[in-house]
C-alpha cells in the first residue's frame, strides 16, 4: 500500500499555503445525515464542521495514524478508521471520544462503506473485508490479494470492493463474483444509485458500465455519486463531473491543481466538497461547476492586511467574548491567561494542565515550534508560520481583536 501512496504522492508540487484547518492533505470527507460535514487528515484529526456558518465544530485527535477513510452511518453517527487499525464511531459532532470502537487493533484500514440497515464494512491493507452488523458481530470476507482500496453497497444490499490487485468483486450471498480484472490497482468505487457501478484506477480512468470515461491523467482516487450525477478526482488535481446514467462530460472543475484526496456532494447534490492536498476543503457548485470559495470563515477586515494571518484560524476561534460553539476556545483576553483556563470549553489533558501563560512570546514559540512540539496531545491543528511577517501580523492582529 505504501508503494500505491508513494506512486500517488511522486511528484507533487511544492506547497505554498499554511495554517489551515487540517494539518495535512485531507483524506477522507463524508456528509452527516444532519448536514454536518466530517473531514479526516493524514494529520490524524477528524474535524466536524458546520457548512452553512463555515467554521469547525470540533477536533478529534483520537487516532494514532492518518485517517483514511469516514463513513456516515444512517443513524448520523461517524465511522473513522486509517492507519492505526482501528475503527472508532462518534456519537455526534460533540463527542470527547468515540461512543463505540469496532477494533481496536488490525491491520490499517483503506476503505469504509456504510450500509442503509446500518452494517460498516472495513477493508484492510491485508486483504481482508470485514462487515461489522448493527447488533454487532463481524464477518470476515477474503479473497482480495493485497489492499482493499475501495468499498461500496449496492443498492440491493450487495458489498462490492475494490483492490490493488486490479480486481472489483461483489460478494453476493451465494459467494464472491469477480466483475472485473484490470491488470491496474483499482482506487476508488461508487455505487450508483440505478443499481451499475463506478470504478476506477491508476490510469486515471473512470469505468462506468461499457464506457471509459477518462478524469486525468494522474490516478482517480476518490469517486463520488449524486442523484443524476458522478464525481471523480485525481491525485493530479482535476476534478470532473458527467451525469448519470449516460456518462456525458458536465464539467471539469478549475482548481489549484493540486492533489484532490476525497469528495462528497451535499444531500441536495448542489454542492460539492473537495478535500485536497493544501489542507483546504473546497466547495463547488455542482450545476455550473464554479467555485464557491474555502469553507474557513473568512475574519472580520477591520484591519485587512493583519486579519489576513488569523483567517486560517476563524474556522475554530472567535475572538470576541460570544461562546458560539467552535471547534477551538475563544481566544477573547488571550494574553494574560493560562493556558487551558477558559471556563466551560473542554480542553486536551495536555493544554488543561495549564503549565504556559499566553503572551506574545508563548505564542509566537506555538507556531514558530508547531503545537505538537510545542505542547505533544495537544488537539491544535499542526501548523507552523515560517515567514516572520505572517507570525508578526498574526500577533498584532490578535493584541487588537482579543482585547
Ligand atoms: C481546526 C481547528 C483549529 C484551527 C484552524 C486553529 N486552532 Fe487553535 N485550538 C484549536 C483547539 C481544538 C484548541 C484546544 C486544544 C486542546 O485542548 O488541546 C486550540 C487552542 C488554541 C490556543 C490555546 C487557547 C487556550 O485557551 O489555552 C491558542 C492560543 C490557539 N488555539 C491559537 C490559534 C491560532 C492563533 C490559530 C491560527 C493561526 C489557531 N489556533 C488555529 C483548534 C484550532
Amino acid at each position: 500500500m505504501w508503494k500505491l501512496i508513494l506512486l500517488l504522492l511522486l511528484a507533487l508540487p511544492a506547497q505554498a499555503q499554511e495554517l489551515l484547518g487540517h494539518g495535512g492533505p485531507v483524506r477522507a470527507l463524508a456528509m452527516l445525515p444532519g448536514g454536518t460535514l466530517a473531514s479526516g487528515g493524514f494529520d490524524a484529526a477528524v474535524i466536524w464542521w458546520d457548512p452553512a456558518a463555515g467554521r469547525a465544530l470540533r477536533v478529534a485527535r483520537w487516532h494514532a495514524g492518518a485517517i483514511n477513510a469516514l463513513a456516515a452511518l444512517p443513524d448520523g453517527r461517524l465511522a473513522s478508521a486509517g492507519e492505526d487499525g482501528r475503527i472508532a464511531l462518534w456519537p455526534g459532532a460533540g463527542a470527547e471520544e468515540p461512543g463505540t470502537i469496532l477494533q481496536a487493533e488490525g491491520a490499517p484500514v483503506a476503505a469504509l462503506a456504510a450500509a442503509p440497515d446500518g452494517s460498516l464494512a472495513a477493508g484492510g491493507w491485508d486483504g481482508a473485508i470485514q462487515v461489522f452488523g448493527r447488533e454487532g458481530g463481524a464477518q470476515r470476507l477474503a479473497g482480495h490479494a493485497g489492499p482493499v482500496t475501495a468499498l461500496a453497497w449496492r443498492a440491493d444490499g450487495v458489498l462490492l470492493s475494490a483492490g490493488q490487485d486490479g480486481t472489483v468483486r461483489a460478494w453476493e450471498v451465494a459467494g464472491p463474483v469477480t466483475l472485473a480484472e484490470r491488470g491496474l490497482p483499482r482506487t476508488a468505487l461508487a455505487a450508483l444509485p440505478g443499481g451499475g457501478l463506478a470504478e476506477a484506477g491508476l490510469d486515471g480512468q473512470v469505468h462506468l458500465g461499457a464506457l471509459s470515461l477518462p478524469a486525468g491523467e494522474r490516478p482517480v482516487v476518490a469517486l463520488a455519486t449524486a442523484p443524476g450525477l458522478l464525481a471523480a478526482a485525481t491525485a493530479g488535481g482535476a476534478v470532473t463531473l458527467w451525469s448519470l446514467p449516460e456518462g456525458r462530460l458536465l464539467h471539469r472543475l478549475d482548481g489549484p491543481g493540486l492533489p484532490v484526496w476525497s469528495l462528497a456532494f451535499a444531500p441536495d447534490a448542489a454542492t460539492l466538497w473537495t478535500g485536497g492536498q493544501d489542507r483546504r476543503i473546497r466547495r463547488w457548485d455542482a450545476a455550473t461547476g464554479a467555485a464557491l470559495g474555502p469553507l474557513a470563515a473568512e475574519a472580520a477586515a477591520e484591519a485587512p492586511a493583519d486579519a489576513e494571518a488569523f483567517r486560517a484560524c476563524g474556522a475554530c476561534h472567535t475572538v470576541g467574548p460570544d461562546a458560539a460553539p467552535m471547534a477551538g476556545p475563544s481566544l477573547h483576553r488571550l494574553f494574560g491567561r493560562r493556558m487551558g483556563s477558559l471556563p466551560g470549553y473542554a480542553y486536551s489533558p495536555r493544554l488543561a494542565q495549564g503549565d504556559v501563560t499566553w503572551t506574545r512570546d508563548t505564542v509566537a514559540q506555538l507556531f514558530t515550534e508547531g503545537p505538537d512540539v510545542m505542547l505533544p496531545g495537544t488537539r491544535m491543528p499542526v501548523q507552523r508560520m515560517q515567514d516572520p511577517d505572517d507570525l508578526a501580523a498574526l500577533l498584532r492582529y490578535l493584541e487588537q481583536a482579543t482585547r
